[in-house]
């Protein structure tokens, strides 16, 4: 009986001082970093890339992104060398949720107009807890690479 209830006692100690998803460690504290659009070739379509910075104690989901500059935009996740539409996308506790070439991204279609080098697009991000972040993303080259800047 005492071994039984002392075991726990234990898992609930490493548990608070992981303190991963539990309530007791607030909210998620979301923002945006690294977002960029390249220049698409086509007129209508394009793919985004952004990471979203989760500096709170709980998870979130992104569920949606909103843009007033497309007809749509829809979350996409690279799966061997195919893509998949998904609903949702995890935002871990202290962690990033990434899009970047050849993994997530963000698919953009019925654009309005064509985004062009050194212009912005504006998309809203919706999440499962959090409110709305508004991003202004930049339109770098088609060739852009985030690791290098160019
Ligand atoms: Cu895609």
């Amino acid at each position: 009986m005492l071994a039984a209830s002392s075991a726990v006692v234990t898992g609930a100690l490493l548990l608070t001082a992981c303190g991963s998803d539990a309530d007791a460690d607030g909210r998620a504290e979301l923002s945006v970093r690294a977002a960029y659009i390249p220049q698409p070739v086509s007129a209508t379509m394009a793919a985004g890339f952004l990471t979203v910075v989760n500096k709170g104690g709980a998870a979130d989901e992104l569920t949606s992104v909103t843009s007033t500059a497309a007809g749509s935009v829809t979350l996409h996740e690279t799966v061997g060398s195919s893509m998949e539409e998904v609903t949702a996308l995890d935002v871990p506790a202290h962690g990033q949720l990434v899009f970047k070439s050849g993994g997530n991204h963000l698919m953009f279609e019925k654009l309005k107009s064509k985004p062009v080098q050194g212009g912005t697009v504006t998309v809203e991000l919706h999440f499962a807890s959090s409110g709305p972040l508004e991003v202004e993303i930049p339109v770098k080259s088609a060739t852009y690479d985030p690791t290098t800047g160019h």
